[in-house]
């Protein structure tokens, strides 16, 4: 007995640490793969368990119905003067709004003064599901040059916020009146780092959640590596210091957190509670974050994540709510982007 407890105490001194080994990488399946040059960059979800997708380099809006066997991914709706999309979020039950932009993939940048957002509203299609949902143009933000991520105000459904990874501020869109300013800025936790691919991005995703009665808008920052969540009032405004939940220092150091989608899982009192998000994270990379404990599970994939973009859990079953979906933004090949591809990530016995 003596002598096998010394063995486990030299085992973990020899290891140096008590950090149990990673659970093996989760089942991933490829939905649909997109053709060459189809860089795609975030999901929103439907009640009905469709998907939709954007593309930075397609202006136009995809969807997919994931639960069918090889799904098609038709365009849904192609927007003018853009050549691409950006942010998407659900702001009411079935209006969705998006972010258009004349982007150029070199720089991570959009022409200034092309970046729209518009509404994509599918409650007029309710007693048609063959007809095309109402698309309303909102407003431009003629300032920005790049809008990446974009969240409904935590509690007011008429409240857009856009993060700007190049000016590292947080934009808000009445959309209702078009009016538009910058919510708040911080210099420590939205910032970019520099002008090359990886620094030339600071706040990037955006999601806003309500936790015990106080709104909060979580992000991630792909140049500095880091995820964190601010505080924020009924208007949109800073309250006190943001957080950071995580950083990639000490875990994984050529990651770049992306987008992710919040874990819900249902409580005792079947209330649904985020105890955990998943990241997107470059090169190849889903990282699932307990937002108590602050560690990471990072899966690595090469062979089928490429630059993961996003991810979204599905909606509708309870397989398609332990179901992420995720965009591959892809890779340079012979100058043509490959593998674009919507995987689909089986998480139900993890
Ligand atoms: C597209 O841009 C042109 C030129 O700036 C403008 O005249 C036109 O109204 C725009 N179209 C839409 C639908 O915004
Ligand atoms: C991810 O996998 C690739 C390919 O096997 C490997 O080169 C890379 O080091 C891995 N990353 C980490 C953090 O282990
Ligand atoms: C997609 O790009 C790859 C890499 O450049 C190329 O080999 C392939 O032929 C392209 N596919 C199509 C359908 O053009």
């Amino acid at each position: 007995m003596k002598g096998l407890l010394s063995a486990l105490l030299v085992a973990i001194a020899t290891h140096g640490s008590y950090a149990s080994p990673e659970p093996p990488n989760p089942p991933i399946r490829t939905i649909h793969t997109f053709p060459n040059n189809t860089f795609l960059e975030n999901i929103a979800v439907r009640a009905n368990g469709n998907l939709l997708l954007t593309s930075v380099t397609v202006p136009s809006l995809f969807t997919i119905d994931p639960t069918t066997t090889n799904p098609p991914a038709p365009a849904l709706h192609t927007f003018p003067n853009a050549t691409g999309l950006t942010g998407i979020t659900e702001i009411t039950p079935d209006i969705f709004a998006l972010v258009t932009g004349t982007w150029d993939l070199s720089t991570g940048r959009a022409a200034l003064g092309s970046i729209a957002i518009w509404t994509v509203d599918f409650t007029t299609t309710l007693l048609d599901p063959t007809s095309s949902p109402k698309v309303n143009f909102v407003t431009t933000i003629a300032e920005s040059t790049v809008i990446n991520g974009l969240a409904r105000h935590p509690t007011n459904p008429r409240l857009l916020l856009a993060a700007d990874s190049a000016r590292g501020a947080i934009w808000r869109v009445d959309v209702l009146t078009g009016a538009v300013d910058v919510a708040f800025e911080d210099a420590a936790l939205f910032t970019l780092t520099g002008t090359e691919s990886g620094k030339n991005l600071g706040i990037n995703g955006l999601k806003a959640r309500v936790e015990h009665g106080k709104g909060y808008v979580y992000f991630g920052n792909l140049a500095k590596g880091l995820f964190g969540r601010v505080r924020v009032d009924a208007e949109g405004g800073k309250v006190g210091d943001g957080e950071v939940l995580a950083t990639r220092k000490g875990v994984v150091a050529d990651m770049e957190y992306d987008d992710f989608a919040f874990e819900t899982r249902k409580n005792v009192g079947g209330r649904k509670e985020g105890h955990a998000v998943w990241m997107a994270a470059h090169p190849s990379y889903l990282v699932r974050v307990d937002l108590r404990s602050g560690e990471q599970w990072v899966v690595n994939d090469t062979e089928k994540l490429s630059k993961p973009t996003s991810a979204a859990f599905g909606r509708g079953s309870r397989k398609q709510e332990r179901t992420l979906y995720v965009t591959n933004g892809g890779e340079q090949v012979e100058g043509n982007l490959v593998n674009e591809r919507l995987l689909a990530v089986d998480l139900g016995g993890c």
